[in-house]
């Protein structure tokens, strides 16, 4: 997973990440579970640690060893009765078997948006579906494809939208969103996000953080769910739980149930 490899440690400190309001809606969604919950796509554990630290059973799964690391040394120095809490493991979210059942299994922040195909998508679903009891609950979220953006949104530039941020190292950085291409047949966007870094020494580096992400309008989402053994019963358009189509573009998350495919 080359994706997140080279920004691991820069990725809790990047100022959109850490004003994200989602937090409190998966941790409470976690504690209303009454039982372990599995995260997919875990990445640092932005919000698997409040979980573990909410008294929550978690499990957290992500493909990237150097997203795992960085989650593994925060969780070092977290109270023990919260590492107790939290357990993670390197998998595919195409394929795993963290061998226990979850009331609940949530991917927050668009990991399933990293899954090209309708082949992928359905295997991650089938793995999540295995590891649910027959009620269990799936919650997600993907970015609501903005048509306006899709259409008009530049292409090639690198556009600073947001501030600089530091490191407790005292790096300084700016970041830069660059859309590259956009395949409207594949619903797939080219995305590189560059990080312009400065050492304290005055040393400079680019750094390329390059990934494709996939999206999905909400009826192509509420059929795969469908088709992958899942009723929706909620379908937000923000994380205050606001109705879906109350802003746009949005958010697109789902809370669905499990139940027999059809
Ligand atoms: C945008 S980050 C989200 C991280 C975390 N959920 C959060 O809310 O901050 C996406 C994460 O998905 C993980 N990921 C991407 N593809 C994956 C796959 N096939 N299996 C498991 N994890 C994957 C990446 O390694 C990365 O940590």
């Amino acid at each position: 997973m080359k994706k997140y490899e080279l920004i691991a440690d820069l990725y809790d400190f990047v100022a959109p990440y850490r004003a994200r309001p989602d937090i409190d809606f998966y941790v409470d969604a976690a504690k209303g579970a009454n039982g372990p919950v599995l995260e997919v796509g875990c990445g640092t554990g932005r919000v698997l640690i409040p979980t573990a630290r909410a008294g929550v059973d978690i499990v957290g799964l992500d493909l990237s060893p150097d997203m795992l690391g960085v989650c593994r040394q925060r969780l070092e120095s977290e109270p023990a009765a919260v590492q107790s809490r939290a357990q993670l493991v390197q998998a595919d979210m195409r394929e795993f078997n963290p061998s226990k059942t979850f009331k609940l299994v949530t991917i927050p922040f668009r990991p399933f948006q990293h899954l090209m195909t309708v082949a992928d998508q359905l295997a991650c679903l089938a793995s999540i579906r295995r590891h649910l009891p027959d009620d269990g609950l799936l919650i997600f979220d993907l970015f609501n494809p903005s048509l306006d953006a899709l259409v008009n949104g530049p292409l090639g530039e690198e556009l600073e939208l947001e501030p600089e941020f530091s490191t407790p190292d005292e790096r300084r950085v700016v970041r830069r969103d660059k859309a590259v291409s956009r395949d409207r047949f594949n619903q797939v966007n080219q995305h590189e996000l560059l990080y312009y870094v400065t050492y304290p020494d005055g040393r400079e580096e680019r750094l390329v953080q390059a990934f494709a992400l996939r999206y999905l309008f909400r009826f192509e989402a509420e059929h795969l769910l469908a088709r992958a053994g899942f009723e929706v019963e909620h379908l937000y358009g923000g994380f205050d739980k606001s109705a879906y189509g109350s802003k746009y573009p949005g958010e697109l998350i789902f809370v669905a149930r499990k139940r027999a495919p059809c």
